[in-house]
């Protein structure tokens, strides 16, 4: 709507809208304006000096851009003096790293990796005046010369989306990795199955499907178990995707320089599964999905061989589906109380000469890491991998705190830090409860309350040892969905979060929240544009006007 009404003023004159200042999120790592500006319109085109098909994806995204501005993309030439945008390869440029040089006469973009391209497009975008979008009348756009140097502090840029406790389609799924890739964030992590759904189609076990992802009922949003839960009474699901779907948003991810990285929680938060196969439980039957939020006792049993056989099996579909190296086990939130007193469990205890039932989950652990070694794939485990002594080889995630990725970089491991308290993007944002959707967040161990200013001066690196900070490959936010249950809210609770961290992420240059601010709100203007809701909560709870 927002979209006709904006096409409709437009069309009454043709428009030449004037450069906005260089206010980019990510902070790029150098950025010198210069004199006058670059008039981007219908007739600019692109000329290619840059030998890989991946670039391709960079001239769609910014060709959507275009469509957005001008009702029509860029065409490329092969040689062009004036009114181009020049890409071309440079291999002194660090791996998704970009000059982007913009003069009155011509664009220029360089970098050593198709990404980088894409990431000087991303940098672009945000220097197009936001009012211009939507107008497709528009005929000069003004985009303020500059010269801008940037390449990413961090490897790993993650955002994970829970779609267990509650499910987002494809498309939302889509818009989400849009929302990451916009910050440049590169990783998609998604959380496929939980105790209260299984949300991927495994062809050797249809019933994770039909069984694995229906509920007969939900705990209400917004109940906690401290407070009372409710239930809502209604059954969710069957709400899953099939595998030709997953293959369709990899691809998707791909062409935005987003990896997926597939999570099958195992052996805890697995309900889900043994609804579906009761055999995967110490106990084997009377198991059900789970209908309230928590941690379930029931788990797979560690004992019986079939377990593996299972994980191995869902593991080579996942393997056949999702290329990242980076493969994730969940791992967290195992409760062992079932394996006390399971003769499967207790069996292999004493086969394995263990002392404790925290080592049966190592054993779990190591053989799923050796599976995904022999496949060439690298195992990530929350924090919880930890006890019980981890391989080497295994990436810790942390987020019961930084402790748990501080040890693990002391060990020599590599680590993603995200830590609850500043990267879980559920928790609320506002001291303002009374003006926050309700989120049942107020357990006393949690206080929840993670406003912009604090998530952003967040620092990755804090505690950890300078000889360790090469350890600390990443971070990731979080986005947990028991309280969140339609994709307005998902973006409200991510936006704009997921911005502050990805300026931590990415940006080399210092932390400076006034300017992160204004580069804030020029971005909100995008996030309107592209109708993604986001909360203004920092600005209310602070008395200014935005
Ligand atoms: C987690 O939040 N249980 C990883
Ligand atoms: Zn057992």
């Amino acid at each position: 709507m927002k979209r006709i009404i904006c096409s409709l003023i437009l069309s009454v004159c043709a428009l030449v809208l004037s450069a906005g200042p260089v206010c980019i999120i990510p902070q790029p790592a150098e950025v010198v304006v210069g004199q006058g500006c670059f008039h981007l319109n219908a007739s600019t085109v692109y000329v290619v000096d840059f030998d890989d098909p991946k670039v391709e994806y960079a001239l769609e995204f910014f060709n959507g851009v275009a469509e957005d501005l001008f009702g029509t993309g860029l065409s490329c030439e092969k040689s062009a003096r004036r009114n181009a945008i020049r890409i071309s390869k440079d291999e002194t440029i660090a791996e998704e790293g970009y000059v982007l040089e913009v003069d009155s006469k011509m664009i220029g973009i360089s970098a050593s990796s198709p990404s980088g391209v894409y990431y000087a497009f991303q940098s672009l975008r945000q220097m197009v005046p936001a009012e211009a979008l939507g107008g497709y009348k528009v005929v000069d756009v003004d985009i303020q010369c500059a010269l801008i140097k940037d390449e990413p502090k961090m490897k790993y840029r993650g955002f994970l989306m829970d779609v267990g406790r509650h499910f987002f389609d494809v498309d939302e799924i889509k818009t989400l990795i849009d929302v990451a890739a916009m910050h440049k964030m590169n990783i998609f992590h998604w959380h496929l199955t939980e105790d209260q759904g299984w949300r991927i189609d495994i062809r050797k076990y249809p019933l994770l499907a039909k069984v694995g992802s229906v509920r007969a009922k939900s705990q209400v949003v917004g109940t906690h178990h401290v407070h009372g839960i409710g239930y809502d009474g209604v059954p969710y699901g069957p709400f899953f995707y099939t595998q030709d779907q997953i293959r369709d948003v990899v691809k998707y991810a791909e062409k935005n320089f987003v990896t997926v990285i597939p999570e099958v929680d195992m052996p805890g938060h697995s309900l889900s599964a043994l609804a579906a196969y009761p055999h995967l439980g110490c106990v084997g039957k009377d198991y059900k999905v789970r209908e309230k939020w928590g941690i379930a006792d029931e788990v797979m049993c560690i004992g019986k061989e079939t377990t593996f056989e299972f994980a191995e099996d869902v593991m080579e579909e996942i393997l056949e589906l999702f290329p990242s190296k980076y493969i994730h086990i969940g791992g967290d939130e195992c409760p062992r109380t079932a394996w006390k007193t399971c003769p499967h469990c207790q069996a292999r205890m004493k086969a394995e000469g263990f002392e404790t039932e925290a080592q049966l989950q190592t054993y779990f652990n190591h053989r799923m890491e050796a599976l995904l070694k022999k496949h060439g794939r690298v195992m990530i485990g929350w924090d919880e991998v930890l006890e019980g002594g981890v391989s080497p080889s295994t990436i810790v995630m942390s987020w019961r705190g930084t402790e748990g990725g501080i040890a693990a970089a002391n060990a020599g491991n590599d680590v993603i830090m995200t830590p609850h308290q500043f990267c879980y993007v559920n928790g609320r944002q506002s001291s303002n409860l009374a003006k926050e959707p309700p989120l049942g967040t107020r357990h006393p161990s949690r206080p929840h309350h993670r406003p912009l200013d604090k998530v952003y001066m967040y620092d990755p690196f804090d505690g950890v040892p300078e000889s360790q900070h090469k350890h600390i490959i990443g971070l990731q936010v979080c986005l947990w969905t028991e309280h969140v249950k339609i994709m307005p809210h998902a973006l409200y609770m991510t936006l704009p979060r997921l911005s502050a961290l990805a300026e931590t992420g990415w940006s080399l240059a210092p932390k400076d929240f006034d300017r992160y601010l204004v580069s804030l709100e020029n971005l909100c203007k995008y996030y309107k544009f592209y109708e993604y809701p986001y909360s203004r909560s920092y600005w209310r709870d602070n008395g200014l006007d935005f």
